[in-house]
């Protein structure tokens, strides 16, 4: 599952790219029910990715037509899971970073249920957001000193939330971060000693340390 970032070829990840030149196939949603590709944003930077980089894969289309219906998610991973039957690693590409608003995991559900080895063996590739490529344009922060940022999906009704936490003194107790959710501890991510826990830490070890209240759906 590759996050291909808000659009600018140069904001997509090497990791993004490395995995994509690794794969046997791509799948790419489309919203066209023909399975053309004349809207879809996330082909043209695919291909342009293709262009700058010099490579080639098959593009397998995935028809995405945005219902949020059950059965939509089942076609869609069905075609993700056929795909890994006839090319060995497969990528499907999405849009700014998987964890904002994607359908990455609704996929990732339906894939857990339907071949949970694929799920297993699933990885997800981190990207670029659109609002933090927003922000870079404009030179204004998203959050800094006394401030935070709230995501707020334009709906008209009470959303669950997730959380993120951070910037916390080393030797603080946690007890005041509650758990509406599921909370995880992130430790020194990327560095020397990573630690992920499916658990709210007690007390704060070290400084690159955040907390994510993960919504209950
Ligand atoms: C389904 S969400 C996907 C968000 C994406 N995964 C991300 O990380 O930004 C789509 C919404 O993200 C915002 N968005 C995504 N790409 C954008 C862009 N290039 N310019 C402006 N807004 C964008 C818009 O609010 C759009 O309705």
């Amino acid at each position: 599952m590759v996050s291909l970032g808000p659009g600018d070829i140069d904001l997509v990840t090497i990791k993004a790219l490395e995995v994509l030149k690794s794969v046997e196939a791509v799948c790419v949603p489309t919203k066209s029910s023909d399975l053309s590709f004349k809207k879809s944003l996330t082909f043209k930077i695919l291909k342009s990715l293709m262009q700058k980089h010099n490579f080639k894969k098959p593009i397998v289309p995935v028809y995405s037509p945005m219902r949020f219906k059950l059965e939509d998610w089942e076609a869609e991973a069905n075609i993700l899971i056929e795909t890994t039957q006839e090319y060995k690693r497969v990528a499907f590409v999405t849009l700014g970073d998987a964890g904002i608003y994607s359908s990455v995991y609704y996929l990732l559900e339906r894939i857990k249920d339907r071949d949970f080895s694929l799920y297993q063996n699933s990885e997800v590739v981190a990207g670029v957001t659109s609002f933090s490529d927003a922000s870079a344009k404009v030179k204004k922060p998203l959050c800094l000193g006394d401030s935070a940022l709230e995501i707020i999906p334009l709906l008209d009704k009470e959303v669950a939330k997730t959380k993120i936490f951070m910037r916390p003194k080393i030797g603080m107790d946690t007890k005041d971060i509650q758990e509406e959710g599921e909370v995880y501890t992130f430790e020194n991510l990327n560095f020397k000693d990573e630690k992920i826990y499916s658990k709210k830490l007690q007390k704060v070890e070290r400084y690159m340390t955040l907390f994510i209240d993960f919504f209950k759906g």
